[in-house]
């Protein structure tokens, strides 16, 4: 269950933007390989569910697209807002705050989209996505494995149990392609390596271990906490590298 303090609006302070290199790396590996499968975005009317800060959305508006980009965080549709403004695409966003399982769905879209999204997390919400197109859905969960050493440190320093770190968030790629096998919804899919490293200052980084550890539902340990960041600093600042295999499911109700 996601948690009840504003997790999200906290992390879109430092959620990567649409033109962040690390993830339009991944965001390019994804359009691209969405293209390679003659998808075209060019026109299409979109539905971004869980959009963020537009990493997605504000590419495919640029492509010509038309986005409804629907986020929980008012903080996360404000920096989409603001960028889909300097990049000239406004017109082609429009943006939509709510919970996904709150949210009118009042049309079918041509493609919905999800990418790394806790707004996916079961069934229900899965079906939902799966309703909400009329041609093509995207869904980008995690792969096999997500390694963030900083984190991982941080769950262990305060509690007992091993904790999965692989399981916080959005619903695995692998689960997403069992439902639609379940549904017999022919599908393609593919898995991909990569990583990023954030770098923060101290404070930052600090109000980021908070986060992570509250989201777990952990009390965090100021003096833990800080013995655990400093560790983590090179040059004056704290790097956090996350190593990860991402999955990709590309599907076709038409
Ligand atoms: C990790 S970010 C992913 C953003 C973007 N899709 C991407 O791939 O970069 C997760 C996003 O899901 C949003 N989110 C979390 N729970 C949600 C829910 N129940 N309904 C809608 N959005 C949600 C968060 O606010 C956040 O912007």
């Amino acid at each position: 269950m996601e948690p009840t303090f504003n997790f999200w609006d906290n992390m879109a302070k430092r959620y990567p933007r649409f033109n962040d290199a690390s993830m339009s790396k991944d965001v390019n590996h994804i359009i691209n390989w969405c293209q390679n499968k003659n998808v075209s975005f060019e026109g299409a009317s979109i539905l971004d569910i869980g959009a963020g800060t537009g990493t997605i959305a504000i590419p495919l508006a640029q492509k010509g697209a038309h986005v409804t980009a629907m986020d929980i965080s008012e903080g996360m549709l404000a920096a989409l807002n603001e960028d889909a403004k300097e990049q000239g695409v406004s017109a082609k966003v429009h943006t939509y705050q709510s919970d996904w399982e709150a949210f009118p769905l009042n049309q079918k879209y041509d493609i919905v989209i999800a990418s790394m999204t806790p707004a996916i997390s079961d069934e229900q919400k899965i079906e939902k996505m799966l309703g909400a197109t009329k041609g093509l859905g995207i869904y980008i969960g995690w792969g096999k494995y997500r390694n963030n050493k900083l984190v991982e440190a941080l769950v262990k320093a305060h509690t007992t149990e091993e904790e999965d770190c692989a399981s916080a968030g959005c619903i695995n790629a692998n689960k997403f392609i069992e439902t639609l096998k379940e549904k017999k919804i022919p599908f393609e899919s593919d898995f991909f390596e990569t990583s990023w490293t954030d770098t923060y200052t101290f404070d930052e980084a600090k109000e980021y271990a908070y986060d992570q550890l509250k989201r777990k539902e952990i009390t965090p340990n100021e003096a833990i906490v800080e013995s655990i960041l400093v560790s983590f600093i090179k040059d004056d600042k704290v790097h956090v590298t996350t190593e990860a295999e991402k999955g990709m499911v590309l599907w076709n109700v038409a």
